[in-house]
């Protein structure tokens, strides 16, 4: 697992430059005791490992919070035992390096994640010759091994997770348990399928080298599915956003009014310190909180006068239809109740149920309000624009009654501070249930 927010490093906090240089330092001493104790490999080894150890990095996959996972670790816990831990370090600090530097990435993602790599692999292998007690010339056994190689696998990944949550987590201010709790289950599931193969790769290694291209194949195959449910499940969202936008155009004339109330939502919610699977659930909904508008006649929702009270009736099923449609879809089971209440009133004389304050969900509070400033500050066919002044004072002076004071409160905070409107986007992640 590796980080990939990108920037410079003016960009980080100095919470995690610090965090970055000590990571640096540690897989500077790291490689440097590598260096001391490095002997006794083929440079015809080094150069095959680092081969693998190179394309196993050019694929990885993007998880939740924008870091990324590759193959790379079935290889590095797997290289311990073959070639020892000066080599294996050494190597996966330079196939970092030349992937990170052949990539473009900016210099302090570089610097972080050949400085962890190093370490993670440094960790495994003292974790796996302490507990077998013998130098690292030992024979793969099978027998006495397993344990070992199964600690150390599990210590690689406790290095690893660790050292790349902690940056996200300092990076993107998020809580290091929340940022775990999101992406630990994809991971554990990846890592634990993989890891397996390291075992058959090491025995198979000792016995003849060119015969572990037979395991080349079961790898990829491993990789390449997950890369690809993951890659099934952004294209799933994408189509049911743009359904949202086309939904959009056809009301008010932009495709961009909701990525605008998405982008509050987000806002809004940051600075409430929901979890992380709350924000990520109010967003999505907020991206497509008026989908049931594909079930209104255009007769209703492109009528420029006053609807009457019938038109009105039937523009107002728009919350029920679009949970009727998000809920039947997995990715957008938990966002589905925001959408079904977004137009919902703490004084209960919102739709469809006319619920009351705490009886509405937070995310829906939070739609609902972002909902309102984005509509009153935009061009409609019919108005002009509010200007922001005003619609704060129409927020403002309906709250408690229309909008929620707390919300109200929370997205004024956010237009304050805001240096442009609609600047920060949430990263492409998934769900995981
Ligand atoms: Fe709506």
């Amino acid at each position: 697992m590796e980080v990939e927010k990108s920037g410079f490093l003016s960009e980080y906090s100095a919470a995690s430059r610090f965090y970055i240089l000590i990571v640096a330092i540690g897989g500077a001493i790291t490689a440097y005791y590598s260096v001391l104790d490095f002997k006794g490999v083929f440079w015809f080894e080094l150069v095959v490992w680092l081969g693998f150890f190179i394309l196993s990095e050019c694929w990885p996959v993007t998880l939740i919070t924008e870091d990324q996972i590759t193959i790379s670790f079935v290889l590095h816990i797997s290289a311990v035992v073959i070639i020892g831990v000066p080599a294996a370090v050494l190597l996966a600090g330079i196939s970092s390096l030349l992937v990170e530097l052949f990539s473009r990435k900016p210099i302090v993602k570089t610097v972080f994640n050949c400085s962890q790599y190093m370490i993670s692999v440094f960790a495994t292998g003292f974790v796996y010759y302490q507990l077998l007690g013998l130098g690292p010339d030992v024979y793969f056994n099978m027998h006495l091994d397993l344990l070992a190689f199964a600690a150390s696998a599990a210590a690689y990944f406790i290095v690893n997770t660790f050292m790349v949550t902690i940056v996200v987590s300092l990076t993107q201010r998020l809580h290091i348990l929340d940022v775990i709790a999101e992406d630990l289950p994809m991971i554990v599931f990846y890592f634990g399928a993989t890891v397996c193969l390291g075992v058959p790769l090491v025995l198979i290694y000792r016995m003849s080298p060119p015969a572990t291209i037979l395991l080349t194949l079961p790898l990829v195959l491993a990789h390449y599915s997950f890369r690809q449910y993951l890659l099934i499940r952004i294209e799933s969202r994408e189509t049911i956003e743009l359904l949202a936008d086309m939904i959009d155009q056809r009301d008010t004339y932009t495709a961009r009014h909701s990525s605008r109330v998405a982008h509050y939502a987000l806002e809004v919610s940051k600075r409430m310190h929901l979890t992380v699977k709350e924000m990520n659930d109010i967003y999505y909904a907020a991206r497509v909180h008026d989908l049931g508008k594909i079930g209104i006649p255009d007769a209703v929702l492109q009528k420029p006068d006053r609807l009457t009270q019938q038109e009105l009736s039937v523009m107002q099923r728009h919350a029920e239809l679009g949970y009727n449609v998000l809920s039947r879809i997995r990715l957008y089971a938990r966002s589905a109740r925001y959408v079904y209440s977004h137009h919902e009133r703490p004084d209960g004389c919102g739709y469809p149920r006319g619920l009351r304050e705490s009886e509405i969900p937070k995310g829906s509070q939070i739609i609902a309000v972002c909902d309102a400033y984005d509509a009153m500050t935009s061009d409609r066919p019919y108005r002009k624009a509010l200007s922001r002044e005003k619609a704060i004072a129409e927020l403002q002076k309906h709250s408690n009654t229309q909008f929620f004071q707390e919300v109200v409160t929370v997205l004024l905070e956010v237009l304050r501070d805001e240096k442009s409107p609609e600047t920060s986007s949430w990263p492409e992640y998934y769900q995981y249930d």
